[in-house]
């Protein structure tokens, strides 16, 4: 069979950046290797900016269909995957007869009544309630609904009105004819981010061997054990995964981006002294140590409200904290950079975050950075996403094993090769 030309829109036209042709590398092979045969197809609900996609795509997935309800990550959707499978809209009015044929679904459903930040309303909550479309959906496509879902949330999920909510899922998942799994994987495997996430997969026809090794326990803890264990009534399985990658060795150093100390993006005198003044004793002494640092090196900062008052705290490690949409702005991440004697702070910038979910070839064109920032911070981290995609998700509907053509060690590079 004849390589395509890669279809992947984030890869500039014209452009020799590394990730793009190392995307379309990747791409290209799965076409015509592992997956020519039959390219499995995803259907993404709440598919955001998309970045669920690209994780499918470098995978070797096509997906034939997303929703979302945002005009303004449609656009970016649009500007990164066309809009030619983007149903732009409420879930609520999506029928299961509108999905076209598909052996994976995913969906990636707010979190904002699920993550500990929030209300915790869990799933009676307005937004996070919403999966229950996606349920109500998968029903009404009867015997055409996919072999394998996907559903990604906050760990929060894990927890919400005392575990009940997640349960509740899985037994709906059960109901529809799906036997589930669930997965824990922190972004940080990949790239200087702290973000932990809960998985549920769900197959129709999962395979009948069930052994789990020792060593899968950092992406099934020991509470999905127990809870997997307490519950009997469930019906699960477990799927064979290579080893997790250790933690990536970047570092925020190695991906911000490197502003003069003249850039307008800095704070100025009063907001950068407003932000040190705020700082407890040992968030202090880190600003001291960044400062004094023989070279220049940066750490994150995020606003907490303590006691009624705005203070900062800064990280101590070098990678950056969850990135989370910036309602309201407490949850605003700030870039702190300090060395030889200076110390200055600013936002961090859509670039840095783009690079941070592992996509730093998104494009955003003209929007603004603030809305951009919103919807990364909402969005998953690609090669996390890729590396359940590529040995989990492909393998269990192709029945085919995961190849060496995107291991592990190559979905971090996606992160740092621009
Ligand atoms: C956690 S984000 C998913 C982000 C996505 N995975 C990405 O990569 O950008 C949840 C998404 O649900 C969408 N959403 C919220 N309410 C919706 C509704 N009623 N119908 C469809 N989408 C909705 C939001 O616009 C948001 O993009």
């Amino acid at each position: 069979m004849q390589p395509r030309a890669s279809p992947l829109p984030h890869a500039r036209s014209g452009s020799h950046s590394p990730v793009a042709s190392y995307l379309r590398l990747c791409y290209q092979r799965c076409m015509t290797t592992t997956h020519a045969a039959a390219k499995p197809r995803a259907v993404e609900f709440f598919a955001g900016v998309g970045l669920v996609r690209m994780a499918l795509e470098v995978a070797g997935a096509g997906v034939v269909f997303a929703n979302d309800i945002s005009p303004s990550k449609a656009r970016m959707y649009e500007l990164n995957f066309g809009n030619a499978d983007f149903v732009l809209g409420d879930i609520a009015e999506i029928k299961g007869t509108d999905i076209p044929d598909a052996e994976i679904a995913t969906a990636s459903f707010p979190c904002t009544d699920l993550s500990l930040a929030g209300n915790r309303a869990g799933l009676n909550g307005r937004e996070s309630g919403l999966v229950g479309e996606f349920l109500r959906i998968l029903k009404e496509m009867g015997d055409n609904r996919p072999t394998a879902v996907m559903l990604e949330n906050v760990a929060g999920f894990a927890t919400s009105n005392g575990g009940r909510d997640l349960l509740t899922t899985l037994e709906a998942l059960n109901e529809l004819g799906y036997y589930c799994d669930i997965a824990a994987l922190d972004a940080r495997r990949f790239v200087p981010q702290s973000r932990p996430r809960l998985f549920v997969i769900g197959s129709i026809d999962p395979p009948s061997t069930s052994y789990v090794p020792d060593e899968w326990v950092s992406l099934r803890p020991r509470w999905v054990t127990h809870l997997l264990a307490e519950n009997p009534q469930l019906r699960t399985f477990s799927f064979p995964l290579p080893p997790l990658p250790s933690d990536s060795e970047q570092t925020l150093d190695d991906l911000a981006e490197r502003l003069a100390p003249a850039d307008a993006a800095w704070w100025d005198d009063q907001r950068t002294s407003r932000f040190l003044s705020s700082l407890s004793h040992i968030n202090e002494e880190r600003a001291v140590a960044l400062r004094h640092a023989p070279c220049l090196t940066r750490r994150t900062a995020y606003r907490r409200t303590r006691g009624g008052k705005a203070v900062w705290e800064i990280r101590g490690d070098s990678i950056s904290g969850c990135l989370r949409t910036t309602r309201g702005g407490s949850s605003k991440q700030a870039l702190v950079e300090g060395g030889h004697g200076e110390l200055r702070v600013r936002w961090m910038t859509a670039t840095e975050y783009a690079r941070l979910q592992g996509a730093p070839a998104f494009r955003w064109g003209t929007m603004p950075e603030t809305q951009v920032r919103f919807a990364l911070g909402d969005a998953v981290c690609v090669p996390a996403v890729a590396w359940l995609a590529h040995n989990y998700l492909l393998p269990l509907v192709t029945g085919m094993p995961a190849t060496e053509v995107t291991a592990p060690s190559t979905y971090r590079e996606l992160a740092y090769a621009e």
